[in-house]
């Protein structure tokens, strides 16, 4: 009678977790599949950037590592298509060379996945999740999976971020604003570093282990821009003392004085260019030099400039990316714009930074270091 209650347990606890199992499934396979939703099918089998993979690749991708560890070592199964051992694993291709694969295509990949995770939901209804094999207990590989799956969206984020691609995000960050305190003290002692009972941690989170660490003062927000220009001013620059050995031989080498340059990305519409100027000045009060992106966000600067009695090009430098070599070459932006000389502005033309998204740059040209 006892075993039977204890038999009803364990199986109501298998049941259970397989349950969660097939929920953590279905939660990075949907948050995969949103993120891609937006984008035609030739903005997947791009490669936007040479250090990142087409998205369709990450998709497929994702799919052949479901199929490797969920069907075929954990049911034994055969390839469903051999040849997708070639394409997709990552070993084989560096990422540079995957635009030039036979790649599937956006479709094939969608279905290649929904084929792969409906019998990977057939095996996880038969499997026995056995404690005493380590890929098997308190599934371990499905955690193994769902991970990967949820870092590959990460790093088709990045992908997104690197590209030149037209995706709505979601509502604008938030307006930047000084920060609070900015520093905390850690007492110091013994604490517990690691786990040895998370079921999905990897190797390198195991064991756990005591570590005994001194009393240590920690920033308690990453370093802010207000922050780093008060280091500028207070010529970090200019000590030695604050910078690693390789900083410190390129900062000498390239003559840098201060950052080289402040980003705010925009959308190339005069919206965007106003965004972009107010939080520019707001991080750079002393800013006397702005590049933007095209004419749209370069007629937003002028009017902040009116408005705040800033004078161009007095106070403030300001010319657009038309002058610069690359958008020409591109045909993009395709709009109307006025060339402007950026001598003035203070760049040798052999300076000029190349923009490939919609940026507004600002830059000093009082501060900047003689080349
Ligand atoms: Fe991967």
């Amino acid at each position: 009678m006892d075993r039977n209650v204890h038999a009803r347990a364990d199986l109501g606890e298998a049941l259970a977790l397989k349950a969660t199992l097939a929920g953590e499934l279905e939660a990075s396979r949907r948050r995969l599949l949103d993120l891609l939703e937006p984008l035609p099918d030739e903005e997947l089998g791009r490669q936007h950037s040479p250090l990142m993979s087409p998205l369709v690749w990450d998709l497929a991708h994702a799919a052949w590592y479901e199929e490797l560890w969920l069907v075929r070592r954990l049911a034994g199964d055969e390839p469903r298509f051999p040849r997708n051992d070639e394409l997709y694993d990552a070993f084989l291709h560096p990422r540079a060379e995957r635009p030039g694969l036979p790649l599937l295509s956006p479709a094939e990949a969608r279905a290649y996945a929904a084929a792969v995770r409906r019998r990977a939901l057939e095996v996880l209804g038969d499997v026995e999740l056995d404690p005493s094999d380590p890929l098997r207990a308190a599934g371990f590989v499905y955690g193994l999976v769902v991970q990967h799956e949820h870092q590959h969206v990460e790093t088709m984020l990045a992908t997104l971020q690197l590209g030149e691609v037209e995706y709505a995000f979601g509502a604008p960050p938030p307006r930047g604003g000084p920060v609070g305190s900015v520093e905390a003290l850690v007492e110091g002692g013994p604490f517990v570093l690691g786990t040895s009972d998370e079921p999905w941690a990897y190797d390198n989170e195991r064991p756990a282990h005591e570590v005994d660490l001194p009393p240590f003062w920690i920033d308690t927000t990453p370093v802010a821009n207000r922050a780093y220009a008060e280091f500028v001013e207070a010529g970090g620059y200019r000590e030695r003392r604050w910078w690693h050995q390789e900083g410190w031989a390129y900062r000498l080498e390239a003559g840098l004085e201060h950052p080289d340059r402040a980003c705010v990305e925009g959308n190339w519409s005069s919206a965007s260019g106003a965004q972009a100027i107010q939080n520019l000045y707001d991080q750079y009060p002393e800013m006397d030099a702005v590049f933007v992106a095209n004419d749209q966000m370069a007629l937003s600067v002028l009017q902040h400039a009116c408005r705040n009695n800033i004078s161009v090009p007095d106070d403030l430098g300001s010319s657009d990316s038309t002058t610069s070599p690359k958008p020409r070459s591109t045909g993009h932006p395709s709009l109307p714009c006025t060339r402007t000389s950026l001598t003035w502005a203070g760049w040798p033309s052999k300076e000029l930074p190349a923009l490939s998204s919609p940026t507004g740059m600002a830059a000093s040209r009082k501060n900047r270091a003689p080349s």
